[in-house]
């Protein structure tokens, strides 16, 4: 390692709308907090920012209460079909989208970066490459849960068919003891969107964005919007230009928001301070300082 830096990091489980099921937000938030201190473990240890930062979004994949692998949100003809994508600061990336049946659409991604020549991989390419890598495919439907057919049922019958943002989405990002910043972000997108829709979080600088010399960033919220906005490059433009973390991640919501979307992003800069910012009712946060504090929220202050 170049350096020895203190490592920071943070987490969110996805920024959207209250839900009945959400409560006062408490388990969620402990939920990214327990995958906040996984990340920052092998901070602790030496690892890189990738690792921390592919780990604490695989412990988010696998909680059913989150929007990502399993738990995933439903498309039109009621199937999981996740994006997910990581980014280096050093400028290597990986993405998949529109991915069916694989358990950890976070650790395809970064298969993708580490093996291929490309960035990103959708459908039924995807899947191929998955099992070329020997992450053996889950059952159809195995990712689907319960708490989701119902919703998916109930929005079928509310809203005839129109896409609707699901919230849930989860992403992480780091900065290492040798400097170096990491992004990652999955999702199971929108509730009922069309199959073969990719969103932001498949799209290297619009849900994530990730440049040693800047920060590294990961957004949540209506997929359209952040790509149109490019919006997790943005944030990375500003920290650039000298903006703090919280100032970047705040300055760029009104161009979602012009772009007819909402939600939010973590961010942290090259120093490793880190800022989030949304404008939804609640995005579940956790973080864990370059001064080892944890801190953790859930609804707009
Ligand atoms: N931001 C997640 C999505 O729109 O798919």
């Amino acid at each position: 390692m170049a350096a020895s830096l203190q490592p920071s990091l943070i987490v969110h489980g996805g920024a959207g709308d209250w839900s009945s099921e959400d409560g006062d937000g408490e388990a969620l938030v402990a939920a990214c907090a327990a995958a906040a201190r996984a990340g920052f473990e092998i901070l602790r240890a030496g690892g890189s920012a990738l690792d921390a930062a592919t780990a604490a979004v695989v412990v988010l994949e696998d909680d059913p209460r989150f929007n990502a692998g399993t738990g995933s949100a439903l498309t039109v003809d009621g199937e999981v079909e996740c994006d997910a994508s990581v980014m280096c600061g050093d400028g290597r990336a990986g993405a998949v989208g529109a991915l069916r049946d694989v358990r950890n659409p976070i650790r395809l991604a970064r298969l993708v970066m580490e093996k291929t020549p490309h960035v990103l991989l959708v459908g039924a390419g995807a899947g191929a490459f998955a099992v070329e890598c020997g992450l053996t495919p889950v059952p159809p439907g195995a990712l689907v849960t319960e708490r989701m057919r119902d919703k998916w049922r109930a929005a079928v019958a509310r809203a005839a068919g129109a896409p609707a943002a699901s919230g849930g989405t989860v992403g992480c990002v780091a900065r290492d003891a040798a400097g170096r910043v990491a992004a990652a972000t999955s999702t199971g997108g929108m509730m009922l969107k069309r199959r073969g829709r990719v969103g932001d979080s498949a799209v290297i600088g619009a849900g994530t964005y990730a440049d040693d010399g800047a920060g590294a960033v990961s957004c949540t919220g209506h997929g359209e919007a952040f790509i149109k906005a490019a919006a997790a490059k943005q944030v990375v433009e500003a920290l650039r230009a000298g903006r703090s973390p919280a100032e970047a991640a705040r300055e760029v919501l009104p161009a979602i928001r012009r772009h007819g979307g909402s939600g939010g992003l973590i961010c942290v800069g090259a120093d490793g301070r880190l800022g989030f910012a949304f404008d939804t009712p609640r995005m579940a946060h956790a973080w864990i300082d370059a001064d080892g504090r944890e801190g953790a929220g859930f609804r707009a202050v």
